[in-house]
Protein backbone atom coordinates (compact mmCIF):
# COMPACT_ATOMS: atom_id res chain seq x y z
CA UNK A 1 0.00 0.00 0.00
CA UNK A 2 2.77 2.26 1.08
CA UNK A 3 4.28 1.28 -2.26
CA UNK A 4 1.65 2.04 -3.68
CA UNK A 5 1.66 5.61 -2.74
CA UNK A 6 4.92 6.23 -3.24
CA UNK A 7 4.82 5.39 -6.75
CA UNK A 8 1.88 7.79 -7.49
CA UNK A 9 3.62 10.50 -5.73
CA UNK A 10 6.42 9.72 -7.89
CA UNK A 11 5.11 9.74 -10.83
CA UNK A 12 2.91 12.99 -10.04
CA UNK A 13 6.07 14.07 -9.26
CA UNK A 14 7.87 13.40 -12.35
CA UNK A 15 4.73 14.39 -14.27
CA UNK A 16 5.17 18.14 -12.97
CA UNK A 17 8.93 17.54 -13.23
CA UNK A 18 7.99 17.11 -16.77
CA UNK A 19 5.29 20.10 -17.61
CA UNK A 20 7.86 22.11 -16.06
CA UNK A 21 10.54 21.34 -18.06
CA UNK A 22 8.06 22.00 -21.34
CA UNK A 23 8.04 25.49 -19.28
CA UNK A 24 11.39 26.24 -19.11
CA UNK A 25 11.93 24.95 -22.59
CA UNK A 26 9.40 27.09 -24.11
CA UNK A 27 10.41 30.05 -22.34
CA UNK A 28 13.75 29.79 -23.39
CA UNK A 29 12.20 29.45 -27.24
CA UNK A 30 10.48 32.16 -26.87
CA UNK A 31 13.38 34.23 -25.61
CA UNK A 32 15.60 33.18 -28.07
CA UNK A 33 12.66 33.89 -31.55
CA UNK A 34 11.02 36.35 -33.88
CA UNK A 35 8.89 36.60 -35.93
CA UNK A 36 9.10 38.67 -38.95
CA UNK A 37 6.81 40.22 -41.89
CA UNK A 38 9.31 41.43 -44.84
CA UNK A 39 8.70 43.31 -47.41
CA UNK A 40 11.12 43.32 -49.85
CA UNK A 41 12.55 40.95 -52.10
CA UNK A 42 13.21 36.92 -51.12
CA UNK A 43 16.68 36.69 -51.47
CA UNK A 44 17.34 39.81 -49.49
CA UNK A 45 14.70 38.89 -46.60
CA UNK A 46 16.55 35.67 -46.52
CA UNK A 47 19.94 37.32 -46.39
CA UNK A 48 19.12 39.83 -43.43
CA UNK A 49 17.53 36.34 -41.20
CA UNK A 50 21.04 34.13 -41.87
CA UNK A 51 22.95 37.70 -40.92
CA UNK A 52 20.45 38.28 -37.88
CA UNK A 53 20.27 34.72 -36.68
CA UNK A 54 24.50 34.21 -36.86
CA UNK A 55 25.50 37.72 -34.78
CA UNK A 56 22.13 37.18 -32.30
CA UNK A 57 21.27 33.05 -32.40
CA UNK A 58 17.72 34.19 -32.15
CA UNK A 59 15.75 32.16 -34.72
CA UNK A 60 13.94 33.78 -37.27
CA UNK A 61 10.52 32.79 -38.32
CA UNK A 62 9.95 34.70 -42.17
CA UNK A 63 7.02 35.35 -44.51
CA UNK A 64 7.59 37.33 -47.30
CA UNK A 65 4.50 39.53 -48.38
CA UNK A 66 3.68 42.51 -50.20
CA UNK A 67 3.09 45.88 -48.52
CA UNK A 68 -0.48 45.92 -48.47
CA UNK A 69 -0.77 42.12 -47.90
CA UNK A 70 1.39 42.72 -44.93
CA UNK A 71 -1.06 45.58 -43.39
CA UNK A 72 -3.95 43.35 -44.04
CA UNK A 73 -2.44 40.24 -42.33
CA UNK A 74 -1.15 42.48 -39.35
CA UNK A 75 -5.09 43.94 -38.71
CA UNK A 76 -6.40 40.54 -39.13
CA UNK A 77 -4.24 39.28 -36.20
CA UNK A 78 -4.39 42.65 -33.82
CA UNK A 79 -5.96 40.74 -30.84
CA UNK A 80 -3.35 37.99 -30.90
CA UNK A 81 -0.46 39.60 -32.82
CA UNK A 82 1.63 36.70 -34.63
CA UNK A 83 4.58 38.77 -35.65
CA UNK A 84 6.99 40.85 -34.34
CA UNK A 85 8.70 42.97 -36.53
CA UNK A 86 7.63 44.55 -40.05
CA UNK A 87 10.80 45.05 -42.02
CA UNK A 88 10.51 46.56 -45.16
CA UNK A 89 8.07 47.20 -48.01
CA UNK A 90 6.67 50.81 -49.47
CA UNK A 91 5.76 53.48 -46.24
CA UNK A 92 2.32 54.05 -46.80
CA UNK A 93 1.04 50.66 -45.31
CA UNK A 94 3.38 51.22 -42.14
CA UNK A 95 2.19 55.06 -41.91
CA UNK A 96 -1.32 53.54 -42.15
CA UNK A 97 -0.75 51.10 -39.62
CA UNK A 98 0.69 53.50 -37.37
CA UNK A 99 -2.05 56.28 -37.41
CA UNK A 100 -4.79 52.88 -36.98
CA UNK A 101 -2.37 52.03 -33.98
CA UNK A 102 -1.57 48.63 -34.85
CA UNK A 103 2.24 49.38 -34.19
CA UNK A 104 4.37 50.93 -31.78
CA UNK A 105 6.69 53.91 -30.76
CA UNK A 106 10.05 53.33 -30.36
CA UNK A 107 13.44 55.01 -30.42
CA UNK A 108 16.55 53.09 -31.76
CA UNK A 109 20.04 54.41 -30.22
CA UNK A 110 20.89 54.43 -34.10
CA UNK A 111 18.63 57.34 -35.12
CA UNK A 112 21.54 59.86 -35.45
CA UNK A 113 23.01 57.13 -37.97
CA UNK A 114 20.03 57.75 -40.19
CA UNK A 115 19.28 60.47 -43.56
CA UNK A 116 17.23 63.14 -42.78
CA UNK A 117 14.55 61.12 -44.92
CA UNK A 118 14.40 58.31 -42.48
CA UNK A 119 14.11 60.28 -39.73
CA UNK A 120 11.33 62.15 -40.84
CA UNK A 121 8.98 59.18 -41.94
CA UNK A 122 10.13 58.29 -38.36
CA UNK A 123 8.62 61.76 -36.87
CA UNK A 124 5.60 62.00 -39.36
CA UNK A 125 4.58 58.45 -37.83
CA UNK A 126 4.87 59.60 -34.26
CA UNK A 127 7.72 56.99 -33.58
CA UNK A 128 6.14 54.16 -34.84
CA UNK A 129 8.00 53.56 -38.72
CA UNK A 130 11.21 54.93 -39.49
CA UNK A 131 12.91 54.57 -43.17
CA UNK A 132 15.30 51.98 -43.95
CA UNK A 133 15.33 52.67 -47.93
CA UNK A 134 14.78 54.44 -50.53
CA UNK A 135 14.20 54.48 -54.46
CA UNK A 136 12.37 56.07 -57.43
CA UNK A 137 9.58 54.43 -59.23
CA UNK A 138 9.62 54.57 -62.96
CA UNK A 139 9.20 51.56 -65.94
CA UNK A 140 11.21 49.56 -68.22
CA UNK A 141 11.27 47.92 -71.89
CA UNK A 142 12.31 44.74 -73.26
CA UNK A 143 14.04 46.23 -75.87
CA UNK A 144 14.01 43.46 -78.41
CA UNK A 145 10.18 43.01 -77.60
CA UNK A 146 9.58 46.69 -78.29
CA UNK A 147 11.58 46.61 -81.43
CA UNK A 148 9.12 43.69 -82.72
CA UNK A 149 6.32 45.30 -81.48
CA UNK A 150 7.08 48.78 -83.16
CA UNK A 151 6.92 50.96 -79.74
CA UNK A 152 9.39 53.19 -80.98
CA UNK A 153 11.71 54.47 -77.76
CA UNK A 154 9.50 55.06 -74.36
CA UNK A 155 10.36 57.74 -71.94
CA UNK A 156 7.52 59.11 -70.82
CA UNK A 157 4.88 58.02 -68.18
CA UNK A 158 2.58 59.02 -71.77
CA UNK A 159 4.06 56.69 -73.92
CA UNK A 160 3.33 53.69 -72.07
CA UNK A 161 -0.72 54.70 -73.61
CA UNK A 162 0.49 53.60 -77.45
CA UNK A 163 -1.78 51.20 -78.75
CA UNK A 164 1.07 49.60 -80.17
CA UNK A 165 1.36 48.36 -76.52
CA UNK A 166 -2.18 47.32 -75.83
CA UNK A 167 -1.70 44.02 -73.58
CA UNK A 168 1.63 44.83 -73.21
CA UNK A 169 2.17 46.87 -70.06
CA UNK A 170 2.45 44.67 -66.63
CA UNK A 171 1.59 46.20 -63.36
CA UNK A 172 0.72 45.05 -60.28
CA UNK A 173 -2.55 45.84 -57.82
CA UNK A 174 -2.91 48.35 -55.74
CA UNK A 175 -4.34 46.67 -53.16
CA UNK A 176 -1.99 44.11 -52.44
CA UNK A 177 1.72 46.10 -53.90
CA UNK A 178 2.90 49.12 -52.12
CA UNK A 179 5.20 49.46 -55.33
CA UNK A 180 1.56 50.04 -57.61
CA UNK A 181 -0.05 52.02 -55.10
CA UNK A 182 3.04 54.32 -55.29
CA UNK A 183 1.82 54.49 -58.94
CA UNK A 184 -1.24 55.44 -58.48
CA UNK A 185 -0.25 58.15 -55.64
CA UNK A 186 1.96 59.38 -57.88
CA UNK A 187 0.09 59.94 -60.70
CA UNK A 188 -2.97 61.78 -58.73
CA UNK A 189 -0.11 64.02 -57.46
CA UNK A 190 1.49 64.97 -61.06
CA UNK A 191 -1.74 64.96 -62.88
CA UNK A 192 -4.34 65.83 -61.06
CA UNK A 193 -6.94 63.76 -59.55
CA UNK A 194 -9.59 63.67 -62.70
CA UNK A 195 -6.76 63.59 -65.12
CA UNK A 196 -4.97 60.89 -63.17
CA UNK A 197 -7.54 58.71 -62.81
CA UNK A 198 -8.11 59.18 -67.08
CA UNK A 199 -4.86 58.11 -66.64
CA UNK A 200 -5.05 54.96 -65.40
CA UNK A 201 -8.57 54.15 -67.06
CA UNK A 202 -6.58 54.63 -70.03
CA UNK A 203 -3.20 52.14 -68.99
CA UNK A 204 -5.68 49.84 -68.27
CA UNK A 205 -6.63 48.91 -71.52
CA UNK A 206 -2.70 47.88 -72.17
CA UNK A 207 -2.24 46.48 -69.09
CA UNK A 208 -1.95 42.71 -69.33
CA UNK A 209 -2.21 41.58 -65.92
CA UNK A 210 -2.31 43.04 -62.29
CA UNK A 211 0.10 41.16 -60.22
CA UNK A 212 0.21 40.75 -56.78
CA UNK A 213 3.66 41.55 -55.68
CA UNK A 214 5.66 44.77 -57.24
CA UNK A 215 8.54 43.47 -58.39
CA UNK A 216 6.85 40.44 -60.89
CA UNK A 217 6.33 43.22 -64.00
CA UNK A 218 10.60 43.08 -64.10
CA UNK A 219 11.07 39.98 -63.74
CA UNK A 220 8.29 38.90 -66.89
CA UNK A 221 9.69 41.87 -68.67
CA UNK A 222 12.87 39.62 -68.54
CA UNK A 223 11.34 36.62 -69.51
CA UNK A 224 10.23 38.21 -72.23
CA UNK A 225 6.70 38.14 -71.37
CA UNK A 226 5.38 41.75 -71.25
CA UNK A 227 6.94 44.78 -73.45
CA UNK A 228 6.88 47.40 -70.69
CA UNK A 229 6.57 46.78 -66.84
CA UNK A 230 5.97 49.80 -64.08
CA UNK A 231 7.96 48.98 -61.09
CA UNK A 232 11.03 50.66 -58.80
CA UNK A 233 13.82 51.46 -61.02
CA UNK A 234 16.18 49.24 -58.67
CA UNK A 235 14.00 46.37 -59.19
CA UNK A 236 14.30 46.43 -62.89
CA UNK A 237 18.13 47.37 -62.47
CA UNK A 238 18.13 43.61 -60.98
CA UNK A 239 17.03 42.38 -64.06
CA UNK A 240 19.34 44.34 -66.05
CA UNK A 241 22.21 43.14 -63.62
CA UNK A 242 21.37 39.79 -64.88
CA UNK A 243 21.69 40.60 -68.59
CA UNK A 244 18.01 41.00 -69.36
CA UNK A 245 17.40 42.99 -72.44
CA UNK A 246 16.09 45.78 -70.51
CA UNK A 247 16.03 49.64 -70.79
CA UNK A 248 15.27 51.56 -67.29
CA UNK A 249 12.86 55.15 -67.86
CA UNK A 250 12.59 57.88 -65.26
CA UNK A 251 9.35 59.11 -66.61
CA UNK A 252 10.10 62.61 -68.18
CA UNK A 253 6.81 64.14 -66.72
CA UNK A 254 8.17 63.07 -63.08
CA UNK A 255 8.05 60.52 -60.67
CA UNK A 256 6.97 59.53 -57.08
CA UNK A 257 9.49 57.51 -54.49
CA UNK A 258 9.27 55.47 -51.77
CA UNK A 259 10.54 55.45 -48.18
CA UNK A 260 10.84 51.65 -47.30
CA UNK A 261 10.08 51.33 -43.72
CA UNK A 262 10.08 49.05 -40.47
CA UNK A 263 7.64 48.77 -37.79
CA UNK A 264 7.71 47.10 -34.57
CA UNK A 265 4.47 45.78 -33.59
CA UNK A 266 1.67 46.11 -31.24
CA UNK A 267 1.60 43.17 -28.86
CA UNK A 268 4.85 41.65 -30.54
CA UNK A 269 5.58 38.24 -28.02
CA UNK A 270 9.40 38.93 -28.89
CA UNK A 271 9.23 42.83 -28.23
CA UNK A 272 12.56 42.85 -26.71
CA UNK A 273 14.40 40.51 -29.97
CA UNK A 274 12.07 43.28 -32.07
CA UNK A 275 13.97 45.79 -30.70
CA UNK A 276 17.04 44.22 -31.04
CA UNK A 277 16.51 43.67 -34.57
CA UNK A 278 15.57 47.12 -35.55
CA UNK A 279 18.83 48.47 -33.84
CA UNK A 280 20.50 46.03 -35.87
CA UNK A 281 18.48 46.42 -38.70
CA UNK A 282 19.59 50.46 -39.17
CA UNK A 283 23.29 49.23 -38.58
CA UNK A 284 25.43 50.62 -41.48
CA UNK A 285 26.77 46.76 -41.71
CA UNK A 286 22.91 45.14 -41.82
CA UNK A 287 21.73 47.16 -44.60
CA UNK A 288 25.00 46.23 -46.83
CA UNK A 289 23.14 43.46 -47.08
CA UNK A 290 20.93 44.39 -49.60
CA UNK A 291 23.14 45.70 -52.45
CA UNK A 292 24.83 42.11 -51.43
CA UNK A 293 21.66 40.38 -52.34
CA UNK A 294 21.04 42.86 -55.88
CA UNK A 295 19.02 45.11 -54.47
CA UNK A 296 19.64 48.65 -55.44
CA UNK A 297 17.76 50.82 -52.97
CA UNK A 298 19.75 53.88 -51.57
CA UNK A 299 20.18 52.94 -48.20
CA UNK A 300 18.79 54.82 -44.74
CA UNK A 301 22.38 54.41 -42.63
CA UNK A 302 24.81 57.66 -43.93
CA UNK A 303 27.40 55.66 -43.54
CA UNK A 304 26.27 52.15 -46.06
CA UNK A 305 27.23 53.41 -49.32
CA UNK A 306 25.03 53.74 -51.87
CA UNK A 307 25.35 50.63 -54.65
CA UNK A 308 27.32 52.01 -57.76
CA UNK A 309 24.03 49.89 -59.74
CA UNK A 310 21.26 52.18 -57.42
CA UNK A 311 19.61 54.40 -60.04
CA UNK A 312 20.64 57.76 -59.67
CA UNK A 313 18.12 59.66 -57.57
CA UNK A 314 20.05 63.05 -58.86
CA UNK A 315 19.27 62.28 -62.53
CA UNK A 316 15.31 61.46 -61.77
CA UNK A 317 12.82 64.01 -62.12
CA UNK A 318 10.95 63.34 -58.38
CA UNK A 319 7.68 64.98 -57.26
CA UNK A 320 7.57 66.30 -53.54
CA UNK A 321 5.54 62.99 -52.57
CA UNK A 322 3.28 64.12 -49.65
CA UNK A 323 4.13 60.80 -47.72
CA UNK A 324 1.66 62.10 -44.51
CA UNK A 325 -0.81 62.62 -47.02
CA UNK A 326 -1.16 59.57 -49.34
CA UNK A 327 -0.31 57.11 -46.10
CA UNK A 328 -3.23 58.15 -43.89
CA UNK A 329 -5.86 55.48 -43.71
CA UNK A 330 -8.61 57.67 -44.71
CA UNK A 331 -6.57 59.04 -48.09
CA UNK A 332 -5.75 55.19 -49.17
CA UNK A 333 -8.46 53.74 -48.33
CA UNK A 334 -10.49 56.42 -50.75
CA UNK A 335 -7.90 56.10 -53.37
CA UNK A 336 -8.03 52.10 -53.48
CA UNK A 337 -11.63 51.67 -53.63
CA UNK A 338 -11.61 54.40 -56.21
CA UNK A 339 -9.03 52.68 -58.59
CA UNK A 340 -11.28 49.27 -57.39
CA UNK A 341 -14.87 50.66 -58.68
CA UNK A 342 -13.21 52.94 -62.04
CA UNK A 343 -10.65 51.14 -63.04
CA UNK A 344 -9.69 47.48 -62.30
CA UNK A 345 -12.98 45.95 -63.69
CA UNK A 346 -13.60 48.38 -66.57
CA UNK A 347 -13.17 46.63 -70.41
CA UNK A 348 -10.31 46.41 -72.15
O1 LIG B 1 12.35 44.88 -52.63
C1 LIG B 1 11.69 45.34 -53.70
C2 LIG B 1 10.60 46.33 -53.43
O2 LIG B 1 10.32 46.99 -54.63
C3 LIG B 1 10.85 47.37 -52.36
O3 LIG B 1 11.70 48.41 -52.77
C4 LIG B 1 9.46 47.80 -52.05
O4 LIG B 1 9.35 48.44 -50.81
C5 LIG B 1 8.70 46.51 -52.11
O5 LIG B 1 9.42 45.67 -52.99
C6 LIG B 1 7.30 46.69 -52.59
O6 LIG B 1 6.76 45.45 -52.84
P1 LIG B 1 5.24 45.29 -53.24
O7 LIG B 1 4.94 46.24 -54.36
O8 LIG B 1 5.14 43.87 -53.68
O9 LIG B 1 4.43 45.61 -52.04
Amino acid sequence: MKLKKNLVAATMLAGSMTALSFLSAGAAQAQGALVMYCGVQEEWCRAMVTAFERETGIKVSMTRKSAGEVFAQVKAEAANPRADIWWGGTGDPHMQAAEEGLTVEYTSPKMNELQDWAVRQWEQSKKRTVGIYSGALGFGYNTELAASNKTGELKCWADLLKPELKGEVQVADPNSSGTAYTLLASIVQIMGEDKGFEYMKALHKNVNQYTKSGAAPAKAMAQGETTAGIAFMHDIVTMVVDKAPIKVVAPCEGTGYEIGSMSIIKGAKNMENAQKFYDWALTANAQKLGAEAKSYQVPSNKSTPIPPQAPKLSDVKLINFDFAKYGSSEERKRLLSKWDNEVKNLPK
